[in-house]
């Protein structure tokens, strides 16, 4: 297992539960997607399994550690197991593929090798195999900003690649995407997924979640409201995790 959340619960203030009691695992090589409206707790639910917020209970399992438990130098260790890509690619825009890629592999290197980008063989082939393994080998060496807004998303994936993390999270990885690039970016997570990471992902279109995910785990008002691999929803369980709430997809 890759990942198990355990009666994860997270309150702001007096009045707003963002996450009650949600538990789930995921296992290597799996594909989830994690929908829900507006407000559901998605983006919650991330910052707590990269440890970023604490939650008020409950516990975040990863290769036997509890994120939410552990901090300081610990959770820094953790935290590599952990990659997080975001809506917005956040690369550093005047650097090459390559080097946002390496900067996936910080953690893992001496601070001096980094301020001098004096980066070792074995960790630029690295790079470069990651790179390859996204489609991107022959851009490798074009700047951030040279790049479209799905190829970026494909830099960020690789460099969560090289991080070498036990899960790869995107919190909405398409929303900023043609549907186009979308698909390509999607196709990506899921190659990702196939060598053995556990792939999550928050998405707010349905049909996408259906094409590429091989589970739907929905969260409704911080609660888990479906936990199914995709083969078992029909159109109308999809259609029920947004009507629930009473919104529209
Ligand atoms: N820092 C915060 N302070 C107070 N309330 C917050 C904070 N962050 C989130 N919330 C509340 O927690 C709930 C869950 O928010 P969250 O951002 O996790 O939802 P989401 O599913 O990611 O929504 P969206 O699809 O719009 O991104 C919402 O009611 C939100 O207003
Ligand atoms: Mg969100």
């Amino acid at each position: 297992m890759s990942v198990r959340v355990e009666r994860l619960t997270k309150r702001y203030g007096d009045t707003v539960t963002a996450l009650a009691d949600v538990s789930f695992s995921i296992e290597p090589g799996e594909f989830v997607a994690v929908l829900g409206p507006s407000g559901a707790g998605k983006t919650t639910l991330f910052r707590c399994l990269t440890g970023l917020t604490r939650p008020d209970g409950g516990s975040v399992i990863v290769r036997g550690r509890d994120i939410c438990a552990i901090r300081g130098q610990q959770l820094r260790a953790a935290r590599q197991d952990v990659a997080l890509i975001f809506q917005q690619f956040n690369l550093v825009r005047r650097l090459t593929a390559l080097h946002n890629v390496l900067a996936g592999r910080l953690a893992r290197l001496p601070t001096w090798r980094v301020v001098l980008r004096r980066f070792a063989r074995p960790d630029r082939q690295r790079a470069l195999a990651c790179l390859d393994a996204v489609g991107l080998l022959d851009r490798a060496y074009a700047r951030a900003d040279e790049l479209s807004g799905g190829q970026q998303q494909r830099v960020a994936i690789a460099r969560a690649l090289a991080q070498e993390a036990t899960v790869v999270l995107a919190d909405e990885p398409v929303a900023s995407l043609d549907p186009e690039s979308a698909a390509v970016v999607l196709d990506t997570l899921r190659v990702v997924a196939r060598t053995g990471v556990a792939v999550v992902a928050s998405l707010h279109q349905v049909h996408l979640a259906a094409t590429y995910a091989d589970r739907i785990i929905a969260l409704r008002a911080g609660r888990v409201v479906e936990n199914a691999p995709v083969g078992r929803l029909d159109a109308r369980a999809f259609e029920q995790i947004y009507a629930r709430a009473g919104s529209t997809p």
